[in-house]
């Protein structure tokens, strides 16, 4: 089949990037409402961090080794800044009191705001006279500069009765030639200042993840102080730049809790890495994520790490050139990295390599233990992979991810990437950040790879519902009902049944009101000249096909009671629910 020819120019969402378009969206809305209802009930309260941040918070937080930060990362030097105030204060000091016998800031001069009025003595003509000067301090000149300080120069004249006032546009100059004044046009002066009036550019980075934003900002706002535990959740955009496949974007959604404080304060306790574990629980079954599987690892304290991380490294060393290209630069920069490689060609290799379990010291073993115990008296199923060492740097202790069942299994919708979530305990990251001690535990969800799996796993039916079914669809009969249509649907919507409502036109055929009607509605309600003058409105339910004859003052109800999504504000989830329950 011949292609149609592309209109050139047409522009699309860059690569990794997609739009998220109704209904769908209302199926994110419904998962991040059920997030956050389950989180208060957890005694969670939200945080939101900026989308940019420092370069260094992730290279410190995340660590410069990990594939995010190392390869990934959305980063830029956002530009020098020009500051006004240095430039000001430079010029200030070169003029002596001698010379500038006054100065007043900000004054307005007609219309322009001048930043400085300085007045001298001077010599014009042969007379020793008194100079008013307006001065402006810009980093480059332009002609709308001029006319502003040339406008506000003869205001002043005007006003002040001044004869001689002068404009002066201040503006630096990095070269290192002398300072230099010159007339730019009539009484409008450029003076050039050598100097650093820059502030150097900083790094900023796009946020790969969000916990050590999250972090930043406990450190930043002294959260440590209240002595309590901050319970934080964020739901929110991150950007990596990975290469795009089902389930992997560069700009992708995570739903994340943080749990940190000082040690006082319980931080450290095992008890709320199960609670973190068992709200999760809670939230994937209230979801209806079906078949998850939650993996649990300790990767022990720093200690335990940096010892572990050596007798990885000598066992690696014999064996390394066996293994794939990145597995042998990982085993060079970073051993735990080759734990979690999912090369199938190193899988045997890996699984004969030391296990952390039996370097752990005697505290993290007990610590894991207990988290074990808690999760076991509260029923949550999880299995132990010593192999999960997860991939961001800051990690101590209780690692996890909840996965569900992988590629090929149509139940998961994620194509290869199986984790619909990770997280665990990150003691050490606050003073990896500069911050007091501030032990804590997380977890981000990612919540497109928990939208494809809830769209993989609901049927067709349940999916259909998710969408805004309409309660009715108000057909007129004829454009002079088009008024008496949208007069009636205004009642039906703001009436005490808050009815969702979609108006026509009198103008279309009734067939294309009956087809139109169909796709987005339950009902169907004619308003025609006969219904307007008796009150008594047409009615077609089209789940029975019924057609009544319903008098006005009943109509909302009757409309509610055909329709086949409950009017409630949870109705999509209760409508959910029911279905589930019936496949
Ligand atoms: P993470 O394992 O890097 O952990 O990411 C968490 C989840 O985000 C992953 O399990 C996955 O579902 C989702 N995700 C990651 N990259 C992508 C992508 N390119 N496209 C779609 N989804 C993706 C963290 O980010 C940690 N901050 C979690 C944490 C919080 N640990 C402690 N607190």
């Amino acid at each position: 089949m011949p292609t149609q020819p592309k209109p050139s120019g047409t522009l699309k969402a860059v690569r990794g990037t997609r739009d998220l378009l109704p209904p769908e969206t209302a199926l994110w809305n419904r998962v991040e409402s059920t997030a956050r209802s389950v989180f208060a009930r957890y005694g969670f309260g939200e945080i939101r961090t900026p989308i940019f941040e420092d370069t260094s918070l992730f290279a410190r937080g995340v660590g410069e080794e990990t594939d995010i930060v190392s390869k990934e990362m959305y980063t830029w030097d956002d530009r020098d800044r020009f500051d006004e105030r240095r430039l000001r204060v430079r010029w200030l000091e070169m003029y002596t009191r001698d010379e500038y016998i006054g100065s007043r800031s900000n004054v307005k001069a007609g219309s322009a705001e001048i930043d400085l009025v300085a007045e001298r003595r001077g010599v014009v003509e042969g007379q020793e006279v008194l100079i008013t000067e307006l001065v402006e301090f810009k980093p480059e000149v332009r002609q709308f500069d001029v006319d502003r300080l040339t406008s506000a120069v003869n205001h002043f004249k005007e006003t002040s009765g001044k004869e001689h006032v002068l404009g002066k546009l201040v503006v630096p100059e990095k070269r290192n030639t002398a300072s230099s004044v010159k007339e730019l046009q009539h009484g409008i002066f450029i003076e050039q200042l050598t100097g650093e009036f820059f502030l150097q550019s900083q790094r900023i980075t796009l946020r790969p993840e969000n916990t050590a934003g999250v972090v930043r900002a406990y450190i930043e706002h002294n959260l440590g102080d209240t002595g309590q535990l901050q319970k934080l959740f964020y739901i929110g955009p991150q950007f990596r730049r990975e290469r795009p496949q089902r389930g992997r974007y560069r700009q992708f959604w995570q739903i994340g809790v943080e749990v940190l404080g000082p040690v006082s304060s319980g931080s450290e306790s095992p008890l709320r890495d199960a609670e973190v574990l068992e709200m999760l629980a809670t939230l994937l079954d209230e979801l209806g994520i079906q078949g998850w599987k939650l993996e649990l690892n300790s990767v022990g304290s720093a200690e335990d790490r940096k010892r572990y991380v050596e007798v990885l490294r000598q066992a690696l060393a014999p064996i390394k050139h066996q293994f794939c290209l990145d597995n042998q630069r990982r085993a060079q920069t970073n051993p735990l990295r080759v734990l979690d490689s999912k090369d199938p060609d190193d899988q045997a290799l890996i699984d004969g390599l030391p296990k952390i379990a039996d370097y752990l010291d005697e505290s993290s073993r007990n610590h894991f233990a207990q988290v074990c115990a808690a999760l076991d008296a509260s029923g949550v199923v999880y299995t132990i992979n010593p192999r999960l060492v997860r991939g961001l740097d800051y990690y101590t202790r209780t690692t996890f991810e909840f996965t569900v069942p992988s590629s090929g299994d149509p139940a998961s919708g994620l194509g290869t990437q199986n984790a619909l979530l990770g997280g665990g305990r990150y003691d050490g990251l606050s003073e990896m950040l500069g911050g007091p001690r501030a032990p804590g535990i997380g977890f981000a969800i990612g919540e497109d790879r928990l939208i494809l799996t809830l769209q993989a796993q609901f049927n067709a039916v349940s999916a259909k519902y998710v969408s805004y079914l309409m309660h009715a669809y108000i057909a007129p009969i004829g454009a002079h009902n088009n008024a008496a249509a949208l007069a009636l649907a205004r009642e039906l919507r703001n009436g005490a049944n808050g009815l969702r409502v979609e108006v026509g036109d009198g103008s279309f055929r009734l067939k294309k009101s009956f087809e139109m009607a169909s796709k987005i509605a339950s009902n169907i309600v004619i308003v025609g000249d006969d219904e307007l003058s008796s009150n008594n409105f047409t009615v077609k339910t089209f789940l029975t096909g019924n057609q009544t004859k319903i008098d006005k003052s009943e109509l909302a109800a009757f409309i509610l009671s055909q329709s086949s999504v409950p009017n409630d504000p949870e109705w999509a989830q209760d409508f959910f629910k029911s279905d589930r329950e019936s496949t």
